[in-house]
């Protein structure tokens, strides 16, 4: 296991701003985790985990030592049920890669969630999720070290406490736990999942099969949201927020059309954040060398030379306006290192 010093970040953030680590290493197994874990306890250095780094705003130089989850492979496995087979997938494997495996095996459900950026490891960490689906739908369990207690250790569904773009690895276990690899259980019978208006629209007059969600959910992402390989962006910067039906209501009546999605909790309601932003004006606005994207208001972007804080001002500009003018507080989605 090589480390590397002073080593740039650009590309391993899909912002692609410059921020640099004091050491780096790429782990391909196991062994070569606990290797890094080792020399980062033995140098007293902090530790930052880091995929592809496509949720992540770094706004400086990292002290530590970065560890880049880099191992691969895909493991197909018996499920108790004949209608799913189950897959082990490594933390470092592209998701929107191990998408068209499972795809092109006619192992379904993951079709929704095609073309999300970043890497399998990652996924469970926010509980990914698009076009009505999300990981946690999925999910079996995980193999993750756990540095408080020094060990390998399995986690089922309820221990990674899934939320919306949410789990135990974002709050109360950060930093805690380092995903190596995950399991899921697909099934082998399509059942299709519409219920997102925007597929609902473009399939409606369609006979839709898996392979016509797949590409359907590509095209719809691609006309909103940019590419990263050509502008720098990290999806949605802030989490569609939570707010009573009762602030529901009264909002409604100051901004007519607001649209709102149902939740499991009761009195409880979610809005679009892009929405709230768009009707301020910010769709395409630029603040110094950071901008909102043209075709989505949730989605900040790097023309080119942004740097971390140029990004996260013109964010904390945008969700003062939000909290200003609708007395809603937005949460970043995004993780801020
Ligand atoms: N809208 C606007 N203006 C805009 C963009 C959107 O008014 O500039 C409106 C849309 O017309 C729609 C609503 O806002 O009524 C929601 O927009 P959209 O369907 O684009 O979805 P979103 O709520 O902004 C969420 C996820 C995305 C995911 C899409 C599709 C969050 C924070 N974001 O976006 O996830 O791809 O739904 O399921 O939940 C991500 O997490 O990085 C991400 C891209």
């Amino acid at each position: 296991m090589a480390i590397a010093q002073s080593k740039s970040l650009q590309a391993y953030n899909s912002f692609g701003v410059q921020a640099s680590a004091a050491f780096f290493t790429s782990i391909a197994n196991r062994n070569d985790l606990e290797e890094a874990l080792s020399y980062a306890q033995q140098e007293n250095l902090p530790i930052q985990v880091l995929g592809s780094g496509s949720n992540v705003l770094l706004i400086r130089d990292f002290p530590g030592l970065v560890v880049h989850i880099g191992n691969q492979g895909v493991e197909w496995l018996e499920s108790a049920s004949a209608e799913f087979e189950r897959v082990r997938v490594a933390a470092g494997e592209n998701w929107h890669n191990f998408v068209s495996t499972c795809l092109n095996k006619n192992l379904y459900g993951l079709e929704n969630l095609a073309l999300i950026p970043g890497t399998v490891g990652a996924a469970p960490i926010q509980n990914i999720g698009a076009y009505g689906a999300e990981i946690a739908n999925y999910f079996v369990e995980l193999t993750a070290y756990d540095r408080e207690e020094n060990r390998w250790l399995s986690m089922d569904k309820s221990q990674c406490e899934f939320a919306y773009r949410d789990s135990v690895f974002k709050s109360g276990g950060r930093g805690r736990y380092i995903v190596i690899d995950v399991t899921l259980e697909l099934s082998k019978q399509w059942e299709p999942n519409l219920s997102y208006q925007a597929l609902t629209e473009r399939l409606k007059d369609t006979e839709p099969n898996p392979q016509t969600v797949f590409e359907t959910v590509c095209s719809i992402r691609r006309e909103k949201l940019p590419d990263p390989a050509e502008l720098g962006n990290a999806g949605s910067f802030f989490k569609n927020p939570t707010i009573s039906q009762e602030k529901y209501a009264a909002l409604s009546e100051q901004l007519p059309g607001l649209p709102n999605f149902d939740i499991e909790e009761e009195g409880l309601t979610k809005i679009p954040a892009a929405w709230l932003l768009d009707k301020l004006g910010w769709k395409g606005r630029s603040r110094g060398r950071a901008k909102v994207h043209n075709n989505h208001a949730l989605v900040l972007v790097n023309p080119g030379e942004a740097s971390g804080e140029d990004i996260l001002l013109l964010a904390q500009e945008m969700s003062s306006s939000v909290l200003e003018k609708f007395g809603i507080a937005l949460e970043p989605e995004v993780q801020i290192l």
